[in-house]
C-alpha cells in the first residue's frame, strides 16, 4: 500500500454551491448523548484478578477448589485447589507439615486457611511461598506492601521474604503476638532487582503451630496510591479512553452460573477478608477484592458514569449446572428481598451517611455519594415468562423507590431474533429508559448496517449498545468499527451509550476474543481497535450535524460524522475510508460559524490486515498537522484510513 498520509489534502475549495443546503443535502442538527462511548468491564480473561486488581499473590486465601475450573466441561481439575500457586517450604534441617483447615476462620465468608506445623525449626523454620499469577513482576527500587493474618499461641518471629529463586530481594522479621484471635501483620518490602519471577515467602523459625490466611502483596504504586488498589498502567489505558461510562460487573458474570453465582453486590464490599469469593462463570475464581466499592471509586477517578448491571432475578441461560435451558430463577417469595438488595445498592451509592448503606460506604472511605444515575437489569437473558415477570417486578419497585435512577432493559445475545424482539417488547411495556443490545458480528456486518438505527423510533426506550465488537483485532476490524461509530454518532439521539466488549484480556488467559486491551504481568498492549474507541470517546460531542460533509456527488456519505461539543466549543469531524482507493470529502463549516482559525488533523492509517502484537505494539501510522480553517474545505482520504479533524 502506498503511503497516502503525506498526500492528504485539505484545502480551501468552493465546491459547495450553497451555504446551508443543496439539492441533496440539508443541514440539520440534533442533541446527542455526551456519554455515547463508554467501557465494558467484566472479570473475564483474568481482567480483574490477575489483571486490573493490584493484588500480586494468587489464591491468597486458600479458597480455590477443583470445581472452580472446567466445570463448563463438567469435569474437575485437580491441579486447582487450596494450594494452587503455593509451595510448602522448609529451611535446612527443619521439619514441618501443612494442612488446610476450616475451624474458626477469620470470617465465615472466608472459610479456608492453612496451618503450618513446625516440628523442628532447623535454620529458619518452615512456611509457605506464593508464586503469584504467572510469576510476580517486581522492579528494582520499587516498594511493595505485604500483609497477612496469623493466629498462633507461639512467641517468636515471622520472616517475610521477597525472593527471586535463591536470591533474597528483601526481607523483614515481624515479632508475633501470641493470641487465640487472628492478628493482621504488615510490612513494606523493596526489591533490589527487576525480575518477572519473584515469589513471596513467609517462614516461622520456631517450632509450633501457625494459622495463616489472606497473605497479600500490593505495589505501593497502585493507581492514585489507593490501598487495595488497581494496577496503575492498566487504569491509565482505561482512563486514556475517557469513557463516558463504565459498565460492570459484566456480562454473563453479572447474572452468573446459576442462582448462587449471581453477582450479589453486598458480597463484594466491606473488609476484603470478609468478602465472599466465588467461582467465576469463566472457569476461574473471583476474589472480589476488586468489588463494587472499587468499581465505583474507579469510575469516579476516571470521570465515567458508573453503570452496574444486576441480574433480572434469573441466572445466565448458559449456566453450566444445567436445568432446562440453564436459566435458574429466584423463587417469587424471595424476590422482595432480592429487589431490596438492588435498592440497597442505590443507597450505598447515593444515600447520605445517616443511611445504613451510605454509612457503610463512608466506613469504606467514601463519605460523599457516588452519584449513581443508571442501572441495567439483566444481561442478554433468554426471554422466558419467568424473566418477564421478574423484570417487570424489579422495574415497578425501582421506579417507585429510586425514581432518580434510569433503568435499562435487555434484549438477548444478538441483534435480531426471538429474544431480541421479546426483550424489546418487554422493555417497551415496562417503559424503561433504554435497552441493552449486544452485537458481535463480522466487520462487514457493521458496514452493511450503517443505517441500522436511522429508523429506530425516537419515542420510547433509547438504545444502549452494551456489548459490541467486530470479530477481530486487525486494522480492517477497527476501520469498520470506526465507520459504525460514525453511524452511532449520527443516531446519538436514540443510541445513548455504546461499549466495545470485552475491555481487558490477559494475553495468556483468554476466554473471549477479540478484546480491546491485552496485558501481561508487566506490559499493556492496546489494540488498533482501542485507538479508534479512544479517538471517538475523547473527542466527544453533544450535538451531531448532518449536511456538513458531502462526497463528490454532493451526497452525505456514510462513515462520516460531524459533532460539536458545547462545553469545549470544538467541532469534531470523522472521515473513514474503508476502501483501497483515495476518497474525496468536502466540508462546509459555514453553518457552524467556526470561531477558531486553526484545526488539527490526525490521520490513522495501516495495512488492512495489520494488528498490534507484543513485538510490534503500534502498527498504525499516525500523522498530525495543523491547518488554517476555511469555511469550505476538501479532503482526500487515504485508503484504509480514519481522519479526525478537531476545530
Ligand atoms: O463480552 C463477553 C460476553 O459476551 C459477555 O459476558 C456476555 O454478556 C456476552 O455473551
Amino acid at each position: 500500500m502506498k503511503n497516502h498520509i503525506a498526500k492528504t489534502l485539505l484545502c480551501a475549495s468552493m465546491a459547495f454551491g450553497s451555504l446551508c443546503a443543496s439539492a441533496q443535502v440539508t443541514v440539520s442538527s440534533k442533541d446527542i448523548s455526551p456519554i455515547l462511548v463508554g467501557a465494558f468491564f467484566e472479570d473475564l480473561n483474568y481482567a480483574a484478578d490477575g489483571g486490573l486488581y493490584g493484588e500480586l499473590l494468587e489464591n491468597r486465601s486458600f479458597e480455590y477448589t477443583p470445581s472452580d475450573v472446567d466445570h463448563m466441561k463438567n469435569k474437575v481439575n485437580n491441579v486447582w485447589n487450596s494450594f494452587t500457586s503455593w509451595q510448602f517450604i522448609r529451611t535446612k534441617n527443619a521439619i514441618g507439615r501443612i494442612s488446610v483447615e476450616t475451624a474458626q476462620p477469620i470470617h465465615p465468608n472466608n472459610p479456608h486457611y492453612t496451618r503450618v506445623r513446625v516440628l523442628t525449626g532447623g535454620t529458619q523454620g518452615a512456611g509457605m511461598r506464593n508464586l503469584g499469577y504467572d510469576g510476580i513482576c517486581v522492579d528494582e527500587g520499587k516498594g511493595y506492601n505485604f500483609s497477612i493474618f496469623v493466629r498462633t499461641a507461639n512467641e517468636g518471629i515471622m520472616l517475610v521474604r521477597m525472593v527471586d529463586g535463591a536470591v533474597v530481594l528483601d526481607e523483614d522479621s515481624i515479632p508475633l503476638a501470641p493470641s487465640a484471635e487472628w492478628t493482621k501483620y504488615a510490612c513494606s518490602l523493596q526489591s533490589t532487582r527487576t525480575t518477572d519471577c519473584a515469589a513471596v515467602e513467609v517462614l516461622f523459625p520456631s517450632s509450633g503451630e501457625y494459622d495463616m490466611d489472606m497473605m497479600s502483596l500490593f505495589p505501593v504504586d497502585t493507581y492514585k496510591g489507593r490501598p487495595n488498589g488497581l494496577r496503575n498502567d492498566i487504569v491509565q489505558h482505561i482512563e486514556a479512553l475517557r469513557p463516558g461510562f463504565m459498565r460492570f460487573p459484566g456480562g454473563c458474570l453479572a447474572h452468573g452460573d446459576g442462582l448462587e453465582n449471581i453477582y450479589y453486590w453486598k458480597e463484594s464490599v466491606g473488609p476484603v477478608e470478609e468478602r465472599i469469593e466465588q467461582p467465576n462463570i469463566w472457569s476461574y475464581r473471583q476474589s472480589r477484592g476488586l468489588g463494587y466499592h472499587e468499581y465505583l471509586q474507579l469510575c469516579e477517578d476516571i470521570g465515567a458514569e458508573p453503570l452496574p448491571i444486576v441480574a433480572a432475578g434469573v441466572s445466565c441461560q448458559n449456566s453450566a449446572r444445567r436445568r432446562g435451558d440453564g436459566q435458574e430463577v429466584i423463587p417469587m417469595d424471595e424476590m422482595d428481598a432480592y429487589i431490596q438488595d438492588i435498592i440497597d445498592l442505590v443507597e450505598y451509592c447515593n444515600g447520605d451517611t445517616a443511611t445504613t448503606w451510605g454509612k457503610k460506604r463512608a466506613e469504606a472511605g467514601h463519605p460523599t455519594p457516588f452519584g449513581l444515575k443508571y442501572i441495567g437489569i439483566g444481561n442478554e437473558d433468554h426471554m422466558t415468562p419467568d424473566f418477564d415477570e421478574r423484570f417487570a417486578m424489579i422495574v415497578d419497585v425501582m421506579r417507585e423507590r429510586c425514581p432518580e435512577i434510569k433503568l435499562i432493559g435487555t434484549s438477548g445475545p444478538a441483534v435480531s431474533g426471538r429474544d431480541f424482539d421479546l426483550g424489546w417488547e418487554i422493555a417497551r411495556k415496562a417503559d424503561v429508559w433504554a435497552v441493552d443490545e449486544h452485537c458481535y458480528a463480522s466487520p462487514e456486518w457493521f458496514l452493511d448496517n450503517l443505517h441500522r438505527y436511522d429508523n429506530y423510533p425516537r419515542t420510547g426506550p433509547k438504545v444502549y449498545l452494551g456489548e459490541w465488537a467486530s470479530r477481530g483485532n486487525t486494522w480492517w476490524n477497527a476501520l469498520c468499527e470506526a465507520a459504525f461509530l460514525c453511524h452511532l454518532e449520527r443516531n446519538g439521539d436514540v443510541v445513548a451509550m455504546a461499549s466495545y466488549a470485552p475491555l481487558l484480556a490477559h494475553r495468556h488467559h483468554i476466554q473471549w476474543k477479540p478484546d480491546l486491551i491485552f496485558f501481561d504481568e508487566r506490559n499493556v498492549y492496546p489494540t488498533v481497535n482501542y485507538d479508534i474507541q479512544r479517538m471517538y470517546a475523547e473527542y466527544r460531542g453533544d450535538h451531531v450535524w448532518s449536511g456538513i460533509i458531502t462526497d463528490e456527488k454532493n451526497h452525505e456519505p456514510d462513515a462520516t460524522s460531524c459533532v460539536t461539543n458545547s462545553t469545549d466549543k470544538h467541532i469534531y469531524i470523522r472521515l473513514v475510508n474503508t476502501t483501497d482507493q483515495p476518497l474525496m470529502r468536502h466540508i462546509n463549516l459555514t453553518p457552524l460559524h467556526p470561531r477558531n482559525h486553526k484545526a488539527t488533523i490526525e490521520v490513522l492509517q495501516a495495512e488492512r490486515t495489520a494488528q498490534n502484537t507484543p513485538e510490534q505494539p503500534q502498527v498504525i501510522q499516525k500523522s498530525a498537522t495543523t491547518i488554517k480553517v476555511r469555511k469550505t474545505m476538501s479532503c482526500e482520504l487515504p485508503p484504509y484510513s480514519v481522519t479526525f479533524i478537531k476545530i
